[in-house]
């Protein structure tokens, strides 16, 4: 067995001193002031060890990476009907592109786009409001992390209400074809609310744990999905997790991923472990460069591939 301890902290060394290290999201200053040296990973094996490197314990944006948390709390509300609502193929789109909307009836191609976490967001508001619907994601985010100081960062919150034209474009692009049932105001304000949580990777990490464990909570055993759940999210992640980059992750990195414009990666190794990783510099397709590449040594270096 590869010595993880050993790899990990060669990996947070050379992603320390790397010298291209892409570009900080800008669309709001909460997100463009960040630090661009940033670089932290947290690995966490099936047996419960936890190996971290660089700032492993800095919390940051979670952004896109709260949808596969939220794609699966409204697959516990409604099962498999959710797929009559939202796709599930790679859109070779940009994040936020709205193009395939008018074609394909307001049918988003899959839940990681912008366009389908509007959708998911919509189910998990269904029969509540912004406020308890935010407090549920972050309840289950506590309890598969097992740490109760996850928060949502207000003025990343906000600012998102304030700069997402597009999203406000989307979801009343959505709305036109009847598939938000919730005010246009009030799914996003969910939106925003999920993509302005903060977690470090030693978080992020632990929260992604059931989605290495056939949908097993780590602590008690209990079933979080059903293992048949946790391996399709997983499918989901591989195929559309890093938007019209997802195939290029797929090809060098060979495990399931989420990405998010906040600079962090979840990826998952069913059976093996659950991997954060965060750089806040962002590659031409809005992904993690660094963390990007710190996957791609890591699976170098652990044989760690679904395939
Ligand atoms: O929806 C938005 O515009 C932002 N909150 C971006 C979310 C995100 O992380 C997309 N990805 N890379």
């Amino acid at each position: 067995m590869a010595d993880i301890a050993n790899i990990v902290a060669d990996i947070a060394a050379e992603m320390a001193a790397a010298p291209h290290r892409g570009k900080v999201a800008d669309y709001i200053p909460a997100l463009a002031r960040v630090d661009i040296g940033r670089f932290g990973i947290a690995v966490i094996l099936a047996d419960g060890t936890v190996h971290v490197g660089g700032d492993a314990d800095i919390p940051f944006s979670i952004q896109s990476v709260s949808k596969v948390f939220m794609l699966t709390i409204a697959l516990g509300r409604v099962g498999d009907a959710l797929w009559r609502r939202v796709g599930r193929e790679p859109s070779g789109s940009a994040f936020n592109s709205i193009v395939q909307l008018e074609s394909e009836h307001g049918i988003p191609r899959n839940p990681f786009i912008n366009a389908g976490a509007i959708v998911v967001s919509d189910i998990v508001l269904q029969g509540s409001d912004v406020r308890s619907a935010a407090g549920d994601l972050l309840r289950f985010l506590r309890f598969l992390a097992d740490d109760d100081s996850i928060v949502i960062d207000r003025e990343v919150a906000e600012s998102e209400a304030q700069t997402g034209f597009r999203n406000y474009a989307l979801a009343n692009y959505i709305k036109a074809f009847g598939n938000l049932r919730n005010p246009v105001e009030d799914t996003l304000q969910l939106y925003f609310n999920q993509c302005g949580i903060a977690m470090s990777c030693r978080q992020l990490a632990a929260a992604g744990r059931y989605l290495m464990l056939d949908g097993r909570h780590p602590a008690t055993g209990q079933q979080v999905v059903t293992a048949r759940r946790a391996r399709r999210i997983n499918a989901v992640m591989l195929t559309c997790g890093h938007y019209d980059g997802s195939g290029e992750f797929a090809y060098r990195v060979g495990i399931p991923g989420k990405s998010g414009v906040g600079g962090g990666i979840l990826a998952v190794v069913p059976g093996e472990a659950s991997i954060a990783v965060w750089s806040p510099g962002l590659n031409e397709r809005g992904n993690s460069q660094l963390g990007s590449l710190a996957l791609e040594r890591l699976s170098e270096a652990t044989g760690w591939s679904i395939f």
